[in-house]
């Protein structure tokens, strides 16, 4: 699938992070379908994706987005619990819940309903993205990748794009494509069997190990470890519950 190919968007799973896939795709002019599994998941992301602190509605109150922009940013969003509903999706993203095997039943499933030449993106934290679409059919494997995002989608501009042995040159041109017309920031990641948390969540881990072990061996308070870091090193958040800027702006 070419981007210029790429028409209406699909997301699996409306939660913290599918609506703020959803929220992006729409304010950039996509159509998106986001399907959960049950009337209650779809009121929480129309909540969150319309009304939340990262919200459309937000976006215009602190001058991020104009009326009229927002107003056919949410009219593009379309909210279901029907699977078929994403059958003529170009691309879509799976941000269910971070458990491998529900991953690749669902997607099996998905696999067997959407069009064959459409993109499947997973926004999984850092499962090994060929074991996440291990059960898809071999057609699609070639147009399959990993799309990771971050917490809160609306204004963290990361984008990990991780790239399996079986990805097409022309699915992750693609995959580039859009997220750059998202406004994101990418980074290229090879998929490697054996690991979890690509890139981003990798070098915070191994940083909160070393940030804990200082704690532990009575090296420093874990206040003085965030606080190091926050003024040292301008995070926006250290380990324990420290905040700088995170959580004060879009
Ligand atoms: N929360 C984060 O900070 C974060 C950041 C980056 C990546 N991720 C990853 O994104 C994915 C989703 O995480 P989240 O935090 O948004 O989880 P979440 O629990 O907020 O949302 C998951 C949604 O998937 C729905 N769901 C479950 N089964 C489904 C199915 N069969 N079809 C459609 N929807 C289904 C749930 O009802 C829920 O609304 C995970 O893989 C997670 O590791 C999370």
């Amino acid at each position: 699938m070419k981007f210029e190919d790429v028409k209406r968007i699909g997301v699996l799973g409306g939660g913290v992070m599918g609506g703020g896939i959803a929220q992006i795709h729409a304010i950039a002019g996509y159509p998106v379908v986001v399907r959960d599994i049950s009337d209650e998941a779809i009121e929480a992301t129309r909540q969150a994706v319309f009304e939340g602190k990262w919200g459309i509605k937000r976006a215009v109150e602190i001058g991020k987005l104009k009326f009229d922009d927002a107003v056919a940013a949410m009219d593009r969003v379309t909210l279901t619990t029907e699977m078929s509903d994403l059958a003529g999706c170009d691309l879509v993203f799976e941000a269910i819940p971070e458990k491998l095997d529900l991953k690749q039943a669902v997607l099996k499933e998905l696999d067997s309903i959407v069009k064959p030449e459409a993109i499947f993106a997973s926004n999984t934290s850092g499962f090994v993205i060929q074991e996440v679409a291990r059960d898809v059919s071999e057609s699609r494997k070639t147009a399959f990748i990993g799309m990771h995002y971050s917490n809160p989608v609306a204004t963290m501009r990361m984008c990990e794009i991780v790239y399996t042995p079986e990805s097409s040159d022309e699915t992750v041109a693609t995959a580039r494509q859009l997220a750059e017309a998202t406004g994101r920031v990418i980074s290229m990641v090879k998929d490697t069997p054996g690991t979890y948390g690509f890139l981003l969540n990798r070098i915070f881990a191994a940083a909160y190990r070393e940030a804990k072990a200082i704690v532990d061996a009575g090296i420093a308070t874990p206040e003085d470890v965030d606080k190091a870091m926050i003024s040292g090193r301008n995070w926006p958040a250290g380990f324990f519950g420290g905040r700088g800027g995170i959580g004060k702006q879009w």
